[in-house]
């Protein structure tokens, strides 16, 4: 039988289509309403006062000074802060994380929340904190990752396991012809969304309204409704427009929560927006890695046996650990494979999601360990690949749903003109001298689905609607998911009214791990099919159609209408069938998911692969990415004008995660010395002078019924790793230590 949903998406005429964004005249000309844009009625300011030690106790705060400003309302510390009706230490499940709310007078990291100042003014607020004047007594910080004692962590990203192997590492090793080892480093990373995290909190009563980016409206509900015991009816939570997220958005934060405690306190509306500098520990980063890789290859450069170990930071009080091996699970065939992590407990934030978490940090290390193994070899480092690709998942051995990853290897290789590099490190130069170096990284990310449902509707004018409380955090979602939508019912776009980003609408799960595309995707195309087939029933069961016997399979919807597959001649318009039945609409519901029976059968993952060009100053040492290929296989294309901005988003971070990006940790304070974007850097224009995406295609018929794998962190694997070999293939200097920078070249 075929699958009803991928027929229909391909009868319709809006997937597939490079669509600008929707809402993007709404965000260049402002018309776009940010959280902090909102100002209700008698709304107060608030600020937070932030610790500056990273490990203690709050002893003294000067609230009387604060008090004392004129334009200051009230102060929020332990001592008066709101109770709260859970303890938002209490940790249920991997994705709770613990909370610092002013419960108490500890200090857990720097720039830990230690008082919200409430005030008429931003200024009154601003002013009020820093009367606050806090003493401290102080505990040394453990920072770094050999301060600490290593141990074995739970817990891996969303509570992954934390080691998988295959066959025996150790004598595959042994056995190897060549071998190599080498330890990468990688720093701690903040996300940095152009917009801070904020919020605009309302009370009426029980009734609580909140504006705040979201990634997950509906996991940020059933928070708020834990920590102060209100129903979760009770709450509306608004998000229509995010100035991104990557992952530190996915989670309500601590100074979230404490925006809506500092309006319960007030009893007025509260606005609570984070500086720059705040975003630097109560919000989420990626933790620090130490990975150590092992490769041993037989004489023709097959693999014998890989090792990948992370050692990773967590904070002193949770959980989450970067799973930067886990990666190695999936790309190499290799007869034994080993992927393990190891942690260390620091005086920091709580390490979060980020822009591709694990794969992303692994990726950087794998790749460059594979070009060095690819040179121990004397091989091309594509070549290499190609003699290590895998035809099955390495670990698990199950197939892949589909893997376009040999095409992105040829088409991005064609496109960059890689058989014209010449082997040696620094036997290419340009026209000013300096030394060019070309690199080779592979890209993946697992295409994940996750949980979420949609309702959808058709008119009796012709017209339908979509509801979802999706998440648009700058990716596209208003638009790629009302395409979706348009397809599923069979009407033009103009004909659909998309509505999104407010947690009152069905829930649309998360936006995270790559997924959001495919999985409220799944839910808008299954709420239509419902639509379709009750609209269906109506006319092939009514003798006065000229669809009448056809059934529900022999009809398909495109333009408003619905047609007989077996003479498209025939059809009859939803206006028709919907009169005809006397009825103003129908409308149904439905559910996104992923199929646990293909899931079981098959590995599921988008590939790439991603060449990329630097020149170096053979005296200065400065290093310049001038050209990036990207190729990328990632089933069907929604809207590649979108995906290829994902595209050039994803590769973007991967040049700062080579060569920028860097929160560098003072070890005396535990504080964070670069908390601000003058210092820690991350690419502008003139960073990406040349930057190209190719969509290879792909058919994936398990993935899920659309066929779509996501394509919002794929990017950064691959370009870390390929900018690093670049660099290694310019000057002969191998940086095993990231950011690269011009002081490890010369
Ligand atoms: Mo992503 S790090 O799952 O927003």
């Amino acid at each position: 039988m075929p699958d009803i949903a991928y027929e229909q998406a391909r009868h319709g005429s809006s997937i597939g289509q490079p669509l600008t964004r929707r809402d993007g005249f709404l965000k260049v000309t402002g018309g776009a309403t940010f959280a902090a844009d909102n100002r209700p009625e008698g709304m107060l300011h608030a600020v937070i006062a932030v610790s500056r030690i990273a490990r203690g106790r709050v002893t003294h705060l000067d609230v009387a000074a604060a008090k004392a400003h004129p334009g200051v309302v009230d102060v929020m510390v332990p001592g008066n802060a709101p109770k709260l009706a859970a303890d938002p230490d209490a940790k249920n499940d991997p994705f709770t994380f613990r909370l610092d709310l002013l419960q108490n007078d500890r200090v857990r990291y720097a720039h830990q929340p230690i008082a919200v100042v409430i005030a008429q003014t931003l200024e009154a607020a601003t002013e009020g904190a820093e009367l606050l004047a806090p003493r401290y007594e102080i505990e040394a910080p453990r920072i770094g990752l050999d301060t600490a004692e290593a141990h074995k962590p739970q817990a891996v990203g969303a509570g992954d396991k934390t080691a998988a192997t295959k066959g025996d590492v150790e004598a595959g090793l042994a056995n190897a012809e060549r071998r190599i080892e080498a330890v990468y480093e990688t720093p701690a990373q903040y996300h940095n969304a152009m917009e801070p995290h904020a919020i605009v909190a309302q009370w009426d009563g029980d009734r609580l309204t909140v504006d705040t980016p979201s990634q997950g409206m509906a996991m940020a509900t059933m928070r708020l409704a834990g920590l102060f015991g209100i129903d979760p009816k009770n709450i509306l939570v608004r998000s229509p427009f995010l100035g991104g997220g990557f992952g530190s958005k996915g989670f309500l934060s601590g100074p979230q929560v404490l925006g809506v405690m500092a309006a319960k306190h007030v009893g007025r509306p509260v606005k609570l927006v984070l500086r720059r500098e705040q975003m630097f520990g109560p919000v989420g980063h990626r933790a620090e890695t130490r990975q150590t890789l092992r490769l041993g290859t037989d004489g023709s450069g097959a693999l014998t046996a890989l090792d990948h170990h992370t050692l990773t930071a967590t904070s002193s009080f949770d959980d989450f650990y970067e799973p930067a091996s886990a990666l190695s699970r999936y790309l190499y065939k290799a007869p034994a494979l080993a992927t393990t992590h190891s942690g260390v407990r620091l005086d920091t934030g709580t390490p979060l999601f980020m822009r591709a978490p694990g794969e992303a940090s692994g990726s950087a290390a794998l790749e460059a360990a594979i070009d060095e193994m690819a040179e121990a070899c004397g091989m091309d480092p594509l070549a290499f690949r190609f003699a290590n690709y895998a035809e099955a998942e390495p670990i698990s051995e199950r197939p892949f749903s589909s893997k376009a990853l040999r095409e992105c290897y040829e088409q991005g290789a064609a496109r960059f003109g890689w058989e014209r590099r010449s082997s040696a490190p620094r036997s290419m130069r340009d026209a000013a001298g300096r030394l060019v170096g070309w690199g080779v990284g592979t890209a993946l990310f697992p295409a994940l689905m996750m949980q979420a449902e949609a309702r959808a509707e058709i008119r009796a004018d012709g017209s339908g609607t979509v509801a979802i409380g999706a998440h648009d955090m700058g990716q596209g979602a208003w638009t790629a998911l009302a395409q979706i939508g348009a397809d599923g019912l069979g009407i033009d776009l103009d004909q659909l009214d998309f509505r999104s980003g407010s947690s009152d609408l069905p829930n649309g799960g998360i936006a995270g791990g790559s997924a959001h595309t495919a999985t409220a995707g799944a839910a808008i195309h299954s709420a239509a099919a419902a639509v379709l087939a009750q609209l269906s029933d109506l006319a092939t069961g009514d003798e006065r159609s000229p669809l009448f016997g056809a059934g529900n399979a022999g009809v398909y919807a495109a333009g408003g209408r619905l047609i007989r597959r077996d003479d498209e001649s025939r059809a009859e318009s939803f206006s028709d069938i919907l009169a005809r039945a006397g009825k103003d609409s129908i409308s149904a519901s439905g559910k996104g998911a992923p199929d646990p029976a293909s899931r079981e059968s098959y590995a599921m993952h988008a590939h790439g692969a991603v060449f990329a060009e630097v020149t170096v100053d053979p005296d200065l040492g400065q290093i310049r990415v001038t050209r990036l290929v990207g190729a990328f296989a990632a089933g069907r294309i929604v809207n590649p004008r979108l995906v290829t901005s994902q595209y050039y988003g994803g590769m973007i971070w991967g040049v700062s995660f080579a060569l920028h990006e860097n929160a560098v940790v003072d070890p005396r304070s535990g504080r964070v010395m670069n908390p601000n974007l003058g210092e820690y850097h991350v690419p502008v224009n003139a960073d990406v002078p040349s930057i190209e995406a190719i969509l290879v295609e792909e058919h994936d018929p398990h993935v899920n019924p659309l066929g779509i794998k996501g394509v919002g962190e794929i990017g950064i694997t691959g370009t870390a790793g390929a900018i690093a070999n670049a660099v290694y293939h310019a000057t002969g200097v191998r940086v095993r230590k990231m950011p690269i920078t011009l002081d490890k070249v010369l």
